[in-house]
C-alpha cells in the first residue's frame, strides 16, 4: 500500500510526541514515509544481500554532499569471511553483529588529499583539527545516506560505533594507512522484524529560531523522560549493580549513566597515531 501524508504525520507524532505539520503532496512520499518511521535494525533474515545491490547503495551513499568536493570518505565492504569474523570478534560486546549479512566500515580519508599535495607539488597548509573533522563529517554524511537509501528499499541497518572501541585493531585488520580512520561500521540485511520508532527530543529543544536558546531544556527533558517511561520504557537499566535501579529511568538517566563510565579514552591517541594534528 502506498504511503500517505497522514501516515507520515502519525509516525512523526509518535516519534516526537507533538503534532507535526502534514506534508503537501509530493512524489517523494514513500521516501519521506520511510525516513519518518525508520529505526535501527539489529535482527536480520539469513537472506543474503547481493553484491550488486551493495555496490549500488555505496554509489548512492557517495553521491551525498562532500565538503568542498574533497570526497574524504571511503567505504570498506568486508566480504572475506575470515576478516569478517575477526571484525565481529573486535565488536564482540555487540553479539547481534555476527548475524549481519553485510558488514561495512565507513572511514574518514584525508590521505588522498595529502597525496594530491605531494603529486601536484603544493604545500598542505591545513594540518590542523579541521583536516580530521572534515573527513569524519564526510564519512558520517555518506553513512547516513547509505542508511536512508537502504531503509527506503526495505533493508535494515544499524551503525556500529563500537568499531572505534578497538580502533587500532580494526585499523590493522582493514589495513588502513595513515590519515584513514574508521568512523562507524554498518550492519545491513533484510530485517527479521519491523524496527520500532524510537522517540526523539521535542523539536522545541532541537530546532531553534534565529538563535540558540535552551531556557526550557530541563523541563522539556523531564516531560520527554516521562513520555519515554510510559510509551517506550527501557528494557534494562544500565550499571544497575553500581548505581541501583529507579522507577524514573528515562532517557536522561540512561544517557547520564552511559557517559558516567569512560569510553574510548585512547581514541585521540589513535587519531594522532594516524598522523593527524588535532590542534
Ligand atoms: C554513528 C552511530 C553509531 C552507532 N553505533 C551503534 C553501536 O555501536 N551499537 C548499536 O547497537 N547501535 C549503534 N547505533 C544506533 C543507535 O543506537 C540508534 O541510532 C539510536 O539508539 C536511535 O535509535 P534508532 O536508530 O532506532 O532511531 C549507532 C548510531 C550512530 C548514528
Amino acid at each position: 500500500m502506498p504511503a500517505s501524508a497522514k501516515q507520515i504525520r502519525d509516525d512523526l507524532e509518535r516519534r516526537f510526541g507533538e503534532v507535526i505539520p502534514e506534508i503537501a503532496a509530493t512524489d517523494a512520499i514513500d521516501l519521506l514515509a520511510s525516513m519518518a518511521r525508520r529505526g535501527s535494525c539489529r535482527r536480520f533474515k539469513a537472506q543474503p544481500v547481493g553484491a550488486e545491490l551493495v555496490k549500488m547503495l555505496c554509489a548512492i551513499a557517495l553521491a551525498s554532499p562532500s565538503k568542498s568536493d574533497l570526497q574524504q570518505r571511503d567505504i570498506i565492504v568486508v566480504n572475506d569471511p575470515e576478516r569478517k569474523t575477526r571484525l565481529v570478534d573486535l565488536v564482540s560486546d555487540q553479539a547481534w553483529v555476527k548475524a549481519a549479512p553485510v558488514l561495512l566500515v565507513f572511514c574518514g580519508n584525508n590521505r588522498r588529499q595529502r597525496q594530491l599535495h605531494k603529486w601536484r607539488g603544493h604545500a598542505f597548509a591545513n594540518d590542523h583539527l579541521d583536516a580530521f573533522f572534515n573527513a569524519a563529517v564526510d564519512a558520517g554524511i555518506a553513512l547516513s545516506a547509505f542508511v536512508t537509501a537502504s531503509e527506503a528499499i526495505g533493508l535494515g541497518c544499524c551503525p556500529i560505533s563500537a568499531v572505534r572501541n578497538q580502533a587500532k585493531d580494526v585499523s590493522a585488520l582493514l589495513e588502513l594507512p595513515d590519515y584513514v580512520f574508521p568512523v562507524a561500521g554498518l550492519a545491513v540485511g533484510f530485517p527479521e522484524e519491523k524496527p520500532s520508532i524510537s522517540m526523539r527530543l521535542p523539536l522545541r529543544l532541537t530546532v531553534h529560531e534565529d538563535r540558540y536558546c535552551d531556557t526550557e531544556t530541563s523541563e522539556a527533558i523531564d516531560s520527554y523522560d516521562a513520555m519515554r517511561i510510559s510509551v517506550q520504557p527501557y528494557a534494562q537499566q544500565r550499571l544497575s549493580e553500581k548505581l541501583g535501579t529507579t522507577d524514573q529511568y528515562g532517557w536522561s538517566e540512561d544517557k547520564a549513566r552511559q557517559y558516567s563510565e569512560p569510553e574510548r579514552l585512547d581514541f585521540g591517541d589513535f587519531v594522532r597515531s594516524k598522523g593527524f594534528n588535532l590542534k
